[in-house]
């Protein structure tokens, strides 16, 4: 047997598998006089009817305004805006200061090259359970990403198994506060002071974020900020 034919064979063959799998499965749901434990995909109850929300969000009255004015102004680079708008962020996250970038990958990228994190075998400490960007910004700086498996029960970096990977080329650590839920920052920040980590959040999906009343930050430098 050629490959070609090896993969359309087990392809095949699991695809009915799990087909079969799928109605046996359902066939004991429904046995059970539990429809609601049916799966909605397979016939089911939807747990959820709602609309899913919408993103991006904006308000036309204020947001469309302030970017027509940007581009008509024909500064399409740093402008008086992006001053304001760093000024009231760093504010708003109780932070020294803000840069802003284009987007949460090059703020990634931006943080590691700061802290000049790249070639020569830099190790950086992340979650598998992520965005890309989380992993890519080290890649991209040239470092080897080492990764932390995550807590089952909060999907956020376990404490626990950060040490373990910790080498003498380790650099940096990346927490990500996933799902807008944040790390245990005291936790790691403790393990990176004691071992002398950059730590640099990866905040991108949890903006406001609060634990211990400490918000969620794209950057901490071993408690610097
Ligand atoms: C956890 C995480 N990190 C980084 C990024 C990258 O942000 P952006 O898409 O703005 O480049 C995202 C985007 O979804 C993200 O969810």
């Amino acid at each position: 047997m050629n490959r070609r034919k090896f993969i359309k064979k087990s392809i095949v063959g699991g695809t009915s598998l799990l087909a079969v799998s799928n109605i046996n499965m359902a066939n004991t749901w429904a046995q059970s006089d539990n429809k609601s434990k049916v799966p909605a995909i397979l016939g089911g109850q939807k747990s959820y009817t709602g609309q899913w929300p919408v993103w991006p969000e904006w308000n036309p009255a204020t947001d469309e305004k302030q970017l027509i004015d940007v581009m008509r102004s024909g500064v399409w680079s740093r402008s008086k805006l992006t001053d304001e708008f760093e000024k009231k962020w760093a504010q708003l996250m109780g932070a020294k200061r803000s840069l802003a970038v284009v987007n949460g990958t090059n703020a990634l990228n931006t943080s590691l090259a700061q802290f000049e994190i790249g070639w020569g075998g830099d190790e950086v400490l992340v979650t598998p359970y992520t965005f890309i960007a989380s992993v890519s910004c080290i890649l991209f700086n040239g470092a080897i990403p080492v990764f932390v498996d995550v807590d089952p029960e909060t999907f956020q970096m376990d404490p626990d198994k950060i040490e373990e990977k910790i080498t003498p080329h380790t650099r940096a650590i990346i927490p990500v506060h996933i799902l807008g839920l944040p790390c245990d920052m005291e936790r790691i920040m403790k393990i990176a002071r004691k071992h002398d980590l950059l730590v640099i959040e990866d905040a991108c999906q949890a903006w406001m974020a609060e634990i211990n009343g400490k918000k969620s930050r794209d950057l901490w430098k071993r408690g610097m900020f």
